[in-house]
């Protein structure tokens, strides 16, 4: 076959197209990139995120020798209102062993040997000596220990715990050795009882050096995708259970022990120890926009399945309140220090904006007139005071016989700058609906291609799912125009706690970060986009032969770069042929992903496929490639 590339013809593609979409399931967030390692740090884990949950769920008492004690969890005087419960350890008999209160964290809490890790807590003496005998004022020792399951000590601290007011106390601990599966034991050796709220483990080591920062080498596979934005909290997390469990920005900002936690829709909690700061700060560290998503005041598909408010959107009359809530996220974000949410950013550390350009305003949202009206009322406020932010609608759940057709109604009727589109479809739908944006009318909204995967029957990643989402890619470099941004979903995924499959990182609790072919192809392609989409004519194809290509050029480094997709058992000879333009430099950067179709990355096996760069001679403006079966090919020619 031939391709004919017209360096003549370009025309200007979204330089944003490439990014990732991040929310908190599969414990991507909690046990997953926020590199907390202790699992219900503060005590408000309940039943109604898992029906055996309570509020010691993850804790074990375990008085030690002689030692005798129990351990209650009470109100009364809480570190805050948004954190009300904490955990009061008494010490009924005192010995040297301690009263021990073991957190398991999250299936083990992994400490490597030589790593620094900070110990904090919150933490009052209640009294001192036996309760029922006119017990004291005083302070209380309390030694933190990382211990091993068969208690071996790795490493420990000791507080003396004052009375009176809460306090925060913290220590660094070095283990001695590596153990996957520690512990954290809070262990109060004197008669007397102790309240304990917030108690928290980090590794020093965070991706930045962040403090309440992300688990390092799991940030650092995200970055390596070089994604232009980060999309959060989510997916249907941001709409949550009901009306009551909507995620709400304001209530995850400011010190962690005073944010409101909440049940999280996929069946845990969450700490919101990520919140949006540090969704923010995650996503400027990564050189990626923001594109944070806030619900249109409607719960979960308009449903209400937590059952127990009975309304599937805000009261009309709580509208105006929501309303400025929304406008307050965008003045915490770009707001001058002087204004008030913008003193809040600098409060915590980020006086600079973070420079917000999007707004996601709904998710999947069924289109309904109780979603059309509240929709409105944001969309009307956010474009009347910030006609500068790019608001992203939400064109509702995905029916193959209906395609969007109402979300796209309400879309051309407020022309909405940009509409979030999701599809989660088989391999097949992908090769067999490449020309889908070609036919998107140019007068109409932008499109954000928020969440797509190639499903599999199994939902295993193969290269098979991974070569057609490439395929779908050269199609949207060829929109992107139209087709401004685009990202995988889901991003992570615990391997212990799953969810939902397929995601595009799957990881553990200690130190494995299992990427599958999938981000493969979207880190070729993160880090081979283009600004410049070039013009070219294939001839010699036959029309179901599984081939895709696209050329784009990259104005900042001049290169030219070709990207070629073979889903053929067989081998496909190419000569390109570049029509106008100078000539390239000789030796082109040639970078191939292949395999066999039914392939998976086997960590377990050591049987990983991954891409492979070397030189090509570019002796003519024509030149020949074969593109290997079941591949995908990045040829970067320097001009
Ligand atoms: O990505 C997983 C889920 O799929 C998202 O939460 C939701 O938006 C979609 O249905």
């Amino acid at each position: 076959a031939r391709v004919q590339i017209d360096l003549a013809r370009e025309k200007a593609i979204s330089p944003d197209l490439m990014g990732v979409f991040f929310e908190d399931l599969n414990h991507a967030g909690d046990g997953g990139l926020y590199a907390e390692l202790v699992q219900n740090r503060s005590f408000e884990f309940s039943a109604t995120e898992q029906s055996d949950w309570n509020n010691l769920t993850f804790w074990t008492l375990a008085p030690r020798g002689a030692a005798k004690g129990n351990v209650v969890v009470e109100q009364a005087w809480p570190v805050h209102e948004n954190n009300p419960h904490y955990a009061v350890l008494e010490t009924l008999v005192a010995a040297p062993e301690g009263v021990a209160l073991a957190n398991s964290g999250f299936q083990g809490v992994f400490v490597q040997a030589g790593e620094q890790y900070e110990v904090s807590l919150f933490g009052r003496s209640l009294y001192v000596g036996e309760r029922w005998k006119n017990p004291a004022q005083g302070a209380l020792p309390l030694s933190v220990r990382l211990e091993s399951a068969d208690g071996t000590l790795l490493a420990q601290s000791r507080f003396e715990i004052s009375p009176g007011e809460w306090q925060r106390y913290s220590a660094k601990l070095q283990p001695e050795r590596t153990d996957r599966a520690a512990r954290v034991v809070l262990v109060a050796p004197e008669q007397g009882a102790l309240a304990l709220d917030e108690v928290s483990l980090f590794p020093v080591k965070t991706f930045r050096g962040r403090s309440n920062g992300m688990r390092a080498d799991l940030a650092q596979a995200i970055a390596d995708l070089k994604p232009r934005f980060i999309r959060f909290p989510g997916g249907c997390l941001v709409h949550g259970n009901g009306i009551g469990n909507m995620y709400r920005w304001k209530d995850t900002i400011g010190p962690v022990e005073q944010r409101r936690q909440q049940a999280n829709l996929w069946g845990y909690h969450q700490t919101v120890g990520v919140g949006f700061y540090e969704y923010f700060q995650f996503a400027e560290d990564v050189g990626a926009k923001p594109v944070p998503v806030v619900p249109a005041g409607v719960c979960c598909q308009n449903s209400d399945r937590q059952g127990g408010t009975g309304q599937r959107g805000l009261p009309l009359e709580s509208m105006d309140d929501y309303v400025q809530e929304v406008l307050d996220l965008i003045e915490y974000a770009n707001g001058p220090v002087t204004s008030k949410w913008g003193a809040r950013r600098a409060a915590a550390g980020h006086p600079e904006p973070f420079n917000l350009e999007y707004l996601g305003v709904g998710n999947e949202d069924r289109i309904t007139f109780l979603f059309k009206k509240r929709f409105e009322m944001i969309y009307a406020a956010v474009k009347a005071k910030h006609p500068e932010i790019t608001v992203i609608g939400t064109v509702g759940p995905f029916a193959e016989g209906d395609d969007f057709e109402q979300g796209w109604q309400i879309a051309d009727q407020l022309r909405l700058p940009m509409v979030d589109e999701h599809y989660y479809v088989s391999p097949d739908w992908f090769w067999q609906n490449l020309s889908r944006y070609d036919r998107y009318d140019r007068a109409k909204s932008h499109v954000y291609l928020g969440e797509y995967a190639a499903h599999e029957k199994d939902r295993r990643s193969t290269l098979r799912a991974a070569l057609a989402e490439a395929a779908h890619l050269t199609s949207l470099e060829r929109n992107a125009d139209i087709v401004r941004m685009a990202s995988y979903a889901p991003l992570l995924g615990r391997e212990d706690l799953l969810d939902w499959t397929p995601n595009l990182i799957y990881f553990n609790g200690s130190d494995g970060v299992f990427p599958t072919l999938s981000y493969e192809v979207q880190k070729l392609f993160g880090t081979n986009g283009g600004d410049r989409y070039v013009h070219s004519t294939v001839t010699g194809l036959a029309a179901d032969q599984r081939v895709a290509l696209s050329t784009v050029r990259d104005s900042a480094s001049g290169d030219l770069i070709l990207k070629i997709v073979n889903a053929e058992e067989q081998p496909v000879a190419l000569t390109f042929d570049l029509q106008g333009g100078k000539q390239p430099r000789s030796t082109a950067q040639v970078t191939v992903l292949k395999g066999t179709a039914d392939e998976t990355n086997d960590y377990r096996n050591g049987k990983v496929l991954k891409p492979v760069t070397t030189a090509l001679r570019v002796a003519d403006k024509s030149f020949p490639y074969t593109a290997p079966s079941n591949s995908l090919t990045i040829i970067r020619l320097a001009r």
